[in-house]
């Protein structure tokens, strides 16, 4: 049945190329006084506010006033088992992984665990802004399932794998190659395409994984290959030298996946720092996605992922947290880490690259640009309104702005999420209420508001 349509109103930017490979104000339309026509989930039409009221009198209207409406923003690489034990002191990647991950991992056997931590984690991501995520589940499949079924209960799009290792991690965290293609499958069929959900074949990285665990998953996904596949590469230079004592007949870390059919269009890598100018080609010609983990990468002290060189080159770059290896939840903290970083690369990254980063970027890294990550018609209507003067700091610098640009900046450097004034997943706003447009009201999920008894519960 179809429902009634929504008229969602705000200052609208959309960016409907990629501001990269053209001016920023080539990229990007600006309605100062804009709307978003929501129909059975989907965007209907994008455009002056105005214009819309008279094509579709009958919509429901709810007005953001000065909020600016993008598309829900997309993170494309996370693990959402890592939630509690986000900023823990003092490790790098290795030590970081035996301290505090693979302990807080193994307690993802236990479905109520995983399942309180899955609820926690979506919570947070819509209360951030972000509508959409690939995550990294554990060995588990009651991680997965977890994850996925929090996810189906807010209707979020989401990329989520059963995380393989079947080397260098403690009992209770290790498969073998069999147990990992079976369980995997199992998942994949269960879940892939049910609802919003993608299933992602997820081995850990090189270090984990033997190489018949690679090729089991090489396997898979050759099987399966409208699913996206996603690990680690080249994240740190220690974790790269031991790549090399651990797989040596390899030419390169990319070579330990490329081997085994683990390198093509639809294949996310995070980091990916360290590489050679090889892997970089190789990487490119294949289609493969780079994820820039900018708070991760300072966190950890990983390195510096150079951007704009990537861009340059033709490369398909996705912006994500890697929470809880990265410092923060907010895709605007991890735009303001991306911008840091550009700088000390000697780039300065414009506010449109890095919003075109957090939304139609990730979103092509996971091959979902045509769905999510777009304020384009026939896409899904995952939405994020900002409040550009969400605390008194980012407000007197807003003041002085002249122009959209100027005005969104101060978010991305300074705002949190005291500045995402609402969200909606495919068009069901997951805000406490109606938000008149003058009123602050934090964004909760359906199920938070239904057990405080508030109106945007499911
Ligand atoms: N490399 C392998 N596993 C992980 C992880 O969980 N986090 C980060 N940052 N890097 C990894
Ligand atoms: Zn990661």
């Amino acid at each position: 049945m179809n429902e009634p349509s929504t008229l969602v109103l705000g200052q609208i930017l959309d960016l409907h190329a990629n501001p990269f490979d053209v001016p920023p104000d080539e990229a990007a339309r600006y309605l100062r006084r804009g709307g978003i026509l929501v129909e059975n989930g989907k965007i209907a039409a994008t455009g002056d506010a105005d214009g819309l009221r008279a094509a579709a009198p009958q919509a429901r209207v709810i007005d953001h006033g000065d909020g600016l409406i993008l598309p829900g923003f997309v993170d494309s690489h996370a693990h959402y088992p890592q939630t509690a034990i986000i900023a823990s002191w003092g490790k790098r990647l290795i030590d970081w992984l035996n301290s505090y991950t693979f302990p807080e991992e193994m307690r993802f056997g236990d479905p109520a665990y995983a399942a309180e931590i899955a609820d926690r984690y979506l919570d947070l991501m819509v209360s951030h802004g972000t509508t959409s995520v690939a995550s990294f589940c554990t060995i588990h499949p009651s991680s997965v399932e977890a994850f996925f079924a929090a996810a189906e209960a807010r209707n979020m799009a989401v990329v989520a794998g059963r995380t393989c290792m079947d080397r260098n991690a403690p009992d209770g965290l290790r498969d073998d190659a069999q147990t990992a293609h079976d369980e995997s499958k199992a998942l994949l069929e269960t879940w892939h395409g049910q609802g919003r959900a993608v299933y992602a074949i997820t081995p850990r990285f090189s270090p984990t994984s033997t190489p018949e665990q690679l090729e089991a998953l090489g396997a898979l996904w050759a099987e399966h290959p409208d699913c996206p596949m996603q690990t680690h590469l080249s994240e740190q230079t220690d974790e790269v030298d031991w790549v090399r004592d651990l797989h040596p007949h390899r030419r390169d870390y990319l070579d330990t996946y490329e081997a085994h059919g683990l390198l093509r269009e639809g294949a996310m890598f995070g980091h990916a720092i360290w590489l050679t100018d090889s892997e970089r080609a190789r990487l490119r010609d294949h289609g493969a996605a780079l994820i820039h983990c900018p708070t991760s990468n300072t966190f950890i002290g990983s390195g510096l992922f150079d951007t704009a060189r990537a861009m340059a080159e033709g490369q398909r770059v996705g912006l994500a947290t890697d929470t809880g290896g990265g410092s923060s939840f907010s895709m605007l903290h991890t735009m303001a880490s991306a911008y840091e970083i550009g700088q000390l690369s000697g780039t300065a990254l414009h506010p449109a690259q890095l919003l075109w980063l957090a939304t139609a970027g990730s979103a092509r890294a996971m091959r979902m640009d045509d769905r999510i990550g777009t304020l384009a018609p026939g896409s899904d209507a995952d939405l994020v309104v900002l409040d550009l003067a969400s605390t008194p700091a980012i407000a007197q610098r807003h003041a002085r702005s002249e122009t959209i640009w100027e005005a969104v900046f101060p978010t991305i450097m300074m705002g949190d999420d005291r500045a995402i004034a609402a969200v909606y997943v495919a068009g069901a706003q997951l805000t406490a209420g109606g938000t008149p447009p003058d009123q602050h009201s934090r964004p909760v999920s359906p199920l938070i508001a239904d057990s405080l008894g508030l109106p945007g519960g499911a």
